[in-house]
């Protein structure tokens, strides 16, 4: 058995082999954003906006389509866009970007945090009804790194109760279930462009829509209560009759470049989806022979699968050891910097989530305790997090064939050699970065 390269045996992972990097830098988008430059529109409805939303709405089979700052704001917008507002109840996944929760913070919502499923991350639909009162408005499914809950499921759910479903698509540009595409599923999407996410401007964010009058009332909101003129005119709509779209709101546009950088990135889009799709296949089938390794689920009516971070996890009972130690083994390995991690802390847990630090949040002592996340019990979220599970950013998938048995050999080696890692002392990860590059 080889020595694990953390303790400073040869790592798996030749030191002449490098990794993609993201985000990627294209030529042509260069030129495009240098003839921009020049010219007298860099934001505001312009050409390359609207050209860019009406591409990638149709490319995700949605009706409406419209760009806005980021996907934070585009969560918001979704709620504010189906009428939801102070103390209604609105379905969260416990486990997420906080950002799927502060937005509804932000409209004076409450969170419902609620626990998701073992082997997908993604929102538990028993817990999800068992979670619904008479003040629930809305389900913010959020479609978790490379899996989908029960879609079809869901909707049906949604029906029956009388609830508004957002997809909070953050994760999974170029995702469809059962050939349909992801953002198009539920009432209202939103969607990220930060410069991680697999279609990317920097910063930047999307809603879609399934009718008329949303769109009006997203682009109004979006744009300082602005109502929708049709200039230019998008998806074949006109003018709407007088100015009862126009909201209170404020500015959440996006520039003429982040326009030009999405229309870029949309044309290498899928064939990047599928590129990674294909690759994660083939490592899940490699992970699924290795003891003690489980891969995520894969539902059979996802039809393409996109990928913000691939995910696998441990058999904490049968490795009897943290995800943490095993990343860092990991790691060394592959010569990778700190690429695999755990996943997201559960929002109870979570630094970034802290809805009591805000005044703005006092509505009154009722609310003050309704959005108290210690209040929430997550422990399916809490086993992934701290014990099962591991993640690795969406351009791991982006190498060749080869580069996934690499990553194989070096999820083996590290299982073939549990007893030390679960020796590991805390510090040995410092010693090993000196190593490792
Ligand atoms: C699941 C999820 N939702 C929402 C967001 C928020 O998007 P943004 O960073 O563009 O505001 C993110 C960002 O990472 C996310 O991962």
């Amino acid at each position: 058995m080889s020595k694990l390269a953390i303790l400073g045996g040869r790592p798996v992972r030749a030191k002449s082999k490098s990794w993609v990097s993201w985000p990627m830098a294209h030529p042509d988008d260069a030129k495009t954003l240098a003839r921009i430059s020049k010219s007298e529109r860099w934001s505001y409805d312009g050409p390359y906006e609207w050209r860019f939303a009406e591409a990638f709405t149709k490319y995700q089979g949605a009706k409406y389509g419209l760009c806005c700052s980021n996907g934070t704001v585009g969560i918001q917008l979704a709620l504010e866009a189906l009428g939801i507002g102070a103390y209604d109840e609105v379905i969260v996944p416990g486990m997420t970007w906080q950002a799927t929760a502060a937005a509804c913070l932000d409209i004076n919502a409450i969170p419902i945090l609620t626990d998701i499923e073992p082997d997908t991350w993604c929102l538990d639909l028993d817990a999800m009804e068992a979670n619904i009162t008479r003040r629930t408005k809305a389900v913010i499914v959020v479609h978790l790194y490379g899996c989908m809950t029960d879609l079809t499921r869901l909707k049906r759910m949604c029906k029956k109760h009388g609830l508004f479903l957002i997809e909070d698509c953050a994760h999974q540009h170029g995702s469809f279930w059962k050939g349909q595409g992801v953002g198009s599923i539920g009432d209202v999407s939103s969607w990220s462009f930060q410069e991680t996410k697999t279609l990317s401007s920097g910063e930047g964010g999307f809603n879609m829509c399934r009718t008329r009058d949303l769109f009006y009332k997203l682009y109004s909101l979006r744009n300082c209560g602005r109502p929708y003129e049709a200039d230019p005119p998008v998806f074949g709509l006109k003018k709407p009759a007088g100015i009862g779209t126009a909201l209170q709101s404020g500015n959440f546009r996006i520039t003429e470049m982040q326009a030009a950088l999405l229309l870029g990135g949309l044309k290498r889009l899928d064939g990047e989806v599928k590129l990674r799709d294909g690759n994660a296949r083939y490592l899940n089938g490699l992970l699924a022979e290795i003891p003690g390794i489980l891969p995520m689920r894969r539902r059979r009516e996802i039809t393409q699968q996109g990928y913000f971070n691939f995910a696998f996890r441990i058999d904490p009972k049968e490795l009897n050891v943290t995800n943490t130690a095993f990343c860092d083994a990991l790691n060394a390995e592959l010569r990778c910097g700190d690429a695999f991690e755990a996943p997201y802390d559960p929002l109870h847990q979570c630094d970034l989530y802290k809805p009591l630090t805000k005044k703005r949040h006092k509505l009154d002592r009722d609310y003050w305790k309704a959005i108290n996340p210690k209040r929430f019990k997550l422990p399916v979220c809490e086993e992934a997090n701290q014990r099962a599970g591991i993640v690795v950013h969406h351009q791991m998938l982006m190498n060749r064939r080869a580069d996934m048995n690499d990553v194989a050999a070096a999820v083996r080696k590290v299982v073939d050699n549990i007893d030390a890692v679960r020796k590991l002392k805390p510090g040995t990860r410092k010693k090993y970065q000196a190593l490792a590059h």
